[in-house]
């Protein structure tokens, strides 16, 4: 069948967060930080955290894609891929997209985790829309979740304040009816050489040199702020106007702009230069922090559950993240 012969739709959306709250009074407990300094230059209120006892990217991504499974009313056995988008699964083998299609028993269903950092739930999502236009797959499970609080180092002070864990899921489906639904542009991209603003080292000799004198847990994320800063104002203002650009849609055709939460400053930024009026840009980074790859699905579904995206709907979604990496998904819902 030729890939303009369907579309794909959006059956449902799930979200986890745990129940945890790290608030930035709790953070000035542990470090030379304030609650001023924190909500002026992130707009961080609080964040969740998991008890690493009990849950993890495991548990969240798992009941992020349970809850979509029953939104969308999709049996588990109906899916025939699951992509999880994380940097923080528990182990590097198996993924966790793998254990979590087992347990919710969507077995023999195709399973892989996906790596583009907080970039993750757009290109999985990408991937999805692609791969189920091909004619190859017809019930795609898609997943962005991390647990940075298992990633980060709570005596850096510059990367711990930001981070939170959620996932967030939406179930895909071929959609014979329309063929114009679904992905209608998108990108993906990467610049492997800015690497270095981002990263999360797992052995001692490859500690970049801008950073070499500084005090590193091994694992535990590390990143020049300010580059980063820098590098998302400018690009995330970029993708949307290109996204815009290329569909031919303006600000007014667009029902919501669903946007990676990474800093209330640099979502303003976008928002001021491109006019994005307040009620279509969703922020719960006052509540929930960057959850990095769990950002993007986690505002989705909270834009979803709230009956905020009708059929028909145009919805951009953009994020940027380690890599580094950027990528946008404008979809006709
Ligand atoms: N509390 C108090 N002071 C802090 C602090 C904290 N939590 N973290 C850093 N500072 C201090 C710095 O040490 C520095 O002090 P100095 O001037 O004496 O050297 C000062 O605050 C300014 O630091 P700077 O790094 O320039 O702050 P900033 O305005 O750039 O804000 C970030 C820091 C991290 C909030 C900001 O750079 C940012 O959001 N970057 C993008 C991060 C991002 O989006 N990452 C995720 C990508 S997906």
């Amino acid at each position: 069948m030729s890939s303009a012969a369907f579309g794909v739709k959006i059956v449902g959306a799930g979200s986890a967060v745990p129940d945890r709250v790290l608030t930035n009074a709790d953070l000035e407990k542990i470090l030379d930080t304030s609650n001023d300094w924190i909500v002026q230059r992130t707009g961080i209120h609080e964040r969740r955290v998991v008890d690493q006892n009990i849950e993890g990217t495991f548990t969240l991504a798992r009941d992020a894609l349970r809850r979509a499974l029953d939104d969308a009313k999709v049996q588990p056995s109906e899916l025939d891929l699951v992509i999880n988008a994380s940097v923080t699964a528990e182990m590097r083998c198996p993924s966790n997209a793998c254990r979590i299609a087992s347990d919710l028993g969507a077995v023999p269903a195709g399973a892989f985790d996906l790596v583009a950092a907080c970039s993750g739930f757009v290109y999985a999502l990408n991937v999805a829309d692609s791969l189920i236009r091909s004619g190859r797959h017809r019930t795609v499970g898609v997943i962005g979740c991390d647990a940075m609080s298992t990633a980060v180092d709570y005596e850096d002070r510059s990367v711990s304040i930001l981070f939170g864990d959620a996932a967030g899921s939406v179930i895909l489906q071929r959609d014979d009816e329309r063929p114009g639904a679904g992905c209608i542009y998108q990108t993906m991209n990467a610049d492997g050489s800015t690497w270095e603003s981002l990263y999360m080292p797992e052995r001692g000799h490859e500690i970049p040199e801008w950073d070499s004198a500084n005090p590193i847990k091994i694992g535990c994320l590390r990143m020049n702020g300010r580059e980063v800063y820098r590098f998302a104002v400018t690009k995330f203002r970029e993708v949307i106007e290109d996204a815009l650009t290329k569909t031919g849609l303006t600000v007014d055709d667009v029902s919501q702009f669903v946007c990676h939460q990474s800093n209330i400053r640099i979502i303003n930024a976008a928002m001021e230069k491109l006019g994005l009026p307040e009620e279509k840009v969703h922020i719960n980074i006052d509540r929930f922090g960057n959850s990095s790859a769990g950002s993007v699905g986690l505002c989705f579904d909270q834009l979803w559950q709230a009956d905020k995206i009708r059929p028909g709907d145009a919805v951009v979604f953009v994020a940027f993240g380690g890599g580094l990496t950027w990528a946008s998904s404008v979809w006709r819902v």
